[in-house]
């Protein structure tokens, strides 16, 4: 660790020192290095980004040129694409970005930012390129802020934060998309030549569609434990589009932005553009590596409490729907503590006076229906202090229904195209508030305010959105500012996000967008974790969360257990494979305890005490996809390592039952190869143990010749799961 250290300090002095003498920059992380040629009025390149570079490596890396780092319009390459597009005050549509100065280097408590000048010598327009290198993980972040002294405001047509170049050869991109109840399927497909573009206008949510991360593997068809791989995220809440573009270069260029079409921005003179980050990840242990380095960022940089065990919840959505009243709050609590869980959520439907809330009314009215609820929020926060669990609820607070006292008193509220009709959403009444505007800025964080100051007890909330911007257009902008519609909205929103986590750093926050349509790293670092999806079918639950943790580690994606037949797909699945899902996330209940036979309360509560006991190693641990449920060979696989791989968790979950199907042998990754290991099955069905509980072997076994896991338990072969737990005996 030493030796490391004094290695990765040599390594940066070199880079600093190279930086200085011949205008490289060269950043580095524990394991990668990422290089930039900024000679001082020349154009700054993209040199090289991959496994760590040596001194000797770097005094000669110039000789094998780059490409240009962030590609501006207009001036000799017209055709060419480009980052930024800039309409001058004057009207001119071409801009030149040279470098103005030698980087400026700042330390940081856990990595580096080099600051690089880039300004247009004819107008007085200028960007900084940013670069962070993280000295804990290997991720870097880059992204441009852009502003201009020219005497009115310019136009920014175009605004990428950061253009990613991969050299061509047999590249293959993975990226997810999906829409509601099915979200994050995984494409994987080669690069070939055209535009590839992956993008959101949704305005509120854009993890809904087509989300803003891409893994490109570099060595052909992707494999999850070997060849080298790039992970690249967009971390923006908002509209967003990535480009890939393959043409007559050598390169494939990643263009990664908010979402220029149809906003075109109006940058008056001294004000600042902070585009947002694209986070990048190499390693060369495939798509998994790439995971575990983002997951590992994410974890102690991004994600709101990273480093945290997340409770065991059981949210009342599934259970009860909006049928909430006291008695079904409390016995579903006392429920929970039997089972051993530690948080209630109390779901959508316990608000609204004048207008009491259904799927068309209510919404924007947070005062508690006392009807539903007589004792209000404080008689729960008692009940659930009575059971020893902590209790949590639900707010959709950005959305109003037309039907609601708010929208009687503040119509200027709503979101809408001047001088038209709003168009409304979910059940033809709900609309969307125009958060661009200040006052509604402020009312949105007095409903977290209020909630959290006037019942301290609260310690969780689920934040809702549940609609798109299905009008673009803001009344409270300006005419002829309609086009920043979307940026202005996630601005306000973000500021709102600022002010509840400055005043409220500890509340556990969720981010739900009508399922999976928030999960994005530029929502997280106010969020604790993401609803995954309102898909809670276990089966395909192993498709979408196998797809969301290319991206995002376990901590964050919730993951219920949820009743059988499933309320989305109709499928009977039995509890014990409902179980097994779920728990390879933060794991948690969506369904009426009641509803359970003692058979399955009694597997559920020997569940979540397996759960707690694994918990560190599920939520904390390295990923390890082993076998994915899109290559159709029978069987999902992954698992867990703990940081000393000491520990590890194995998920096996069957995905068909034919006969004489042959099953691979559950074959492993990530653990010590000198260290021996013991085997033991959680929370078992089959009558029979498996023939290796309890025997030991070398991690180099495990991984090289693996186990078998028979098919099914007790004869039956449907629907057949195991998780095992590896615990180091030497
Ligand atoms: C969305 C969420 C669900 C639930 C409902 C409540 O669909 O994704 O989990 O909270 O809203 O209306």
């Amino acid at each position: 660790m030493l030796m490391y250290r004094i290695l990765l300090t040599f390594c940066l002095l070199i880079g600093c020192a190279v930086g200085s003498r011949a205008g490289v920059v060269a950043l580095h992380t524990p394991h990668t290095s990422l290089v930039l040629s900024a000679p001082k009025g020349g154009a700054l390149q993209w040199l090289y980004y991959g496994s760590q570079l040596t001194a000797i490596d770097l005094s000669g890396i110039t000789a094998l040129g780059g490409t240009v780092a962030y590609p501006v319009f207009g001036l000799g390459t017209s055709s060419a694409e480009a980052a930024l597009a800039v309409t001058h005050s004057d009207g001119n549509y071409t801009t030149d970005l040279l470098v103005a100065d030698a980087a400026q280097m700042v330390q940081e408590a856990h990595s580096t930012l080099a600051r690089i000048p880039l300004r247009d010598p004819v107008y007085d327009l200028c960007v900084d390129y940013c670069v962070r290198a993280y000295t804990d993980c290997d991720v870097v972040e880059v992204w441009t802020e852009i502003w201009h002294n020219e005497p009115s405001a310019v136009t920014l047509r175009r605004y990428c934060s950061a253009v990613l170049p991969v050299r061509r050869s047999a590249v293959w991109v993975s990226h997810l998309h999906g829409s509601w109840a099915a979200e994050a399927q995984m494409t994987q497909q080669p690069l070939q030549d055209g535009v590839l573009e992956i993008r959101n206008k949704d305005g509120v949510r854009n993890g809904m569609q087509d989300r803003a991360e891409v893994m490109f593997s570099l060595d052909g068809t992707p494999e999850e434990n070997s060849g080298r791989t790039i992970a690249a995220a967009l971390c923006y809440s908002g509209n967003y589009q990535l480009r890939i573009v393959t043409n007559w270069s050598d390169y494939h260029r990643l263009f990664a932005g908010i979402m220029a079409e149809d906003a075109p921005y109006t940058l008056p003179s001294g004000e600042r553009f902070v585009t947002p980050k694209l986070a990048v990840a190499y390693s060369d242990e495939g798509c998994s590596g790439a995971s575990r380095a983002l997951h590992a960022w994410g974890r102690q940089h991004q994600l709101a409490h990273g480093t945290a065990l997340r409770d065991v919840l059981l949210n009342s959505w599934e259970g009860v729907y909006m049928d909430i009243t006291e008695q079904a709050m409390e016995t579903m609590m006392r429920d929970l503590a039997e089972l051993g869980g530690e948080l209630f959520v109390m779901d959508d439907g316990w608000f609204g006076r004048k207008y009491p809330r259904t799927n068309s009314q209510g919404l924007g009215d947070w005062q508690v229906d006392t009807h539903k609820l007589p004792h209000g929020i404080a008689g729960l926060t008692q009940t659930a202090a009575r059971y020893g669990v902590k209790f949590g609820l639900w707010i959709e607070p950005e959305m109003a229904c037309l039907r609601s006292a708010l929208c009687e008193a503040h119509p200027e509220w709503v979101l809408r195209a001047p001088r038209r009709e709003v168009t409304t959403g979910r059940g033809s009444t709900q609309v969307v508030l125009d958060m661009a505007n200040p006052e509604v800025q402020d009312y949105v964080f007095s409903i977290v305010d209020t909630l959290l100051t006037t019942y301290p007890d609260i310690a969780y909330i689920k934040w809702d959105a549940n609609m798109e911007m299905q009008d673009y257009g803001s009344g409270y902008l300006a005419d002829t500012l309609q086009g920043h519609t979307a940026i202005a909205y996630h601005k306000g929103l973000e500021r709102v996000w600022q002010r509840v986590r400055s005043k409220y750093p500890d509340v556990v926050l969720q981010a739900c967008g009508s399922g999976g349509g928030r999960i994005n790293w530029g929502v997280l670092p106010y969020f604790d974790e993401c609803w995954v999806s309102d898909n809670t079918d276990a089966l395909q639950r192993i498709y979408t969360q196998w797809g969301t943790s290319y991206f995002y580690p376990a901590v964050a994606m919730a993951s219920h257990i949820s009743a059988s037949p499933n309320h989305q797909t109709g499928r009977v699945i039995p509890m014990k494979y409902r179980i097994d899902v779920a728990m390879s996330g933060r794991l948690g209940i969506e369904m009426q305890p009641r509803q359970m036979t003692a058979a399955e309360r009694a597997l559920c509560a020997e569940a979540i005490a397996d759960y707690k006991r694994i918990r560190p190693t599920v939520q904390q641990g390295d990923l390890y996809r082993l076998i994915s449920p899109y290559a159709h060979q029978g069987v999902a696989l992954l698992m867990y390592v703990g940081g000393d791989k000491a520990e590890a968790v194995a998920f096996w979950w069957q995905l068909d039952t034919f006969c004489g199907q042959h099953l691979p042998r559950l074959r492993m990754a990530g653990l010590n190869p000198d260290r021996h290991y013991r085997v033991t099955e959680l929370h078992r069905r089959a009558a029979q143990p498996l023939a290796v509980e309890g025997k030991c072997y070398s991690g180099r076994m495990l991984m090289e010749s693996g186990i078998e896991v028979p098919a099914g338990h007790n004869g039956e072969q449907a629907w057949a799961s195991t998780v095992l737990l590896l615990t180091a005996v030497d």
